[in-house]
């Protein structure tokens, strides 16, 4: 069993999304193991996306992510990190496959909705960050 670290990000809480985004989780026999609502403080967002610091679009995603709650959760299941991966979609919601919640719901490469842990070594640095 794999866990990995979910964010569903502002723009699909204030759509009114969370439901609908869990229940594709849940729809591939991924279980909510760990969930909080939160609005995201500068000092977890650097920590979260710190690979990110200093990018072009860096200053953008931290006013996007800290601009109202979120919902972290953990997902627990047969691989979890890859399988969500593929629910998600690819980064950018134009290049998204159908049917994957960022072609459903992402707007763009920013506002993608989602956000999955990408490797087990990332799953367990980012659970720690949402669930210190
Ligand atoms: S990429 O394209 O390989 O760098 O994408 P990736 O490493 O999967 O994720 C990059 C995260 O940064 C967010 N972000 C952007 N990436 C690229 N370009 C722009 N303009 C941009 N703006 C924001 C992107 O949404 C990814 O966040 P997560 O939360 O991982 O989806």
């Amino acid at each position: 069993m794999e866990k990995t670290l979910i964010l569903i990000k502002p723009d699909a809480v204030e759509r009114k999304l969370i439901g609908k985004i869990i229940s594709l989780y849940e729809e591939r026999e991924l279980k909510v193991i760990a969930m909080r609502m939160l609005r995201a403080d500068q000092e977890r967002v650097m920590r979260h996306y710190e690979e990110h610091i200093g990018r072009s679009y860096f200053d953008n995603l931290m006013n996007y992510i800290t601009r109202s709650p979120l919902v972290a959760l953990v997902l627990e299941g047969e691989n979890a990190i890859a399988l969500v991966r593929e629910i998600n979609g690819k980064t950018d919601p134009a290049e998204a496959a159908e049917g994957t919640i960022r072609r459903l719901y992402g707007q763009t490469k920013t506002f993608n909705t989602v956000h999955a842990s990408d490797s087990k070594e990332s799953a367990a640095r980012e659970i720690a960050i949402w669930f210190s």
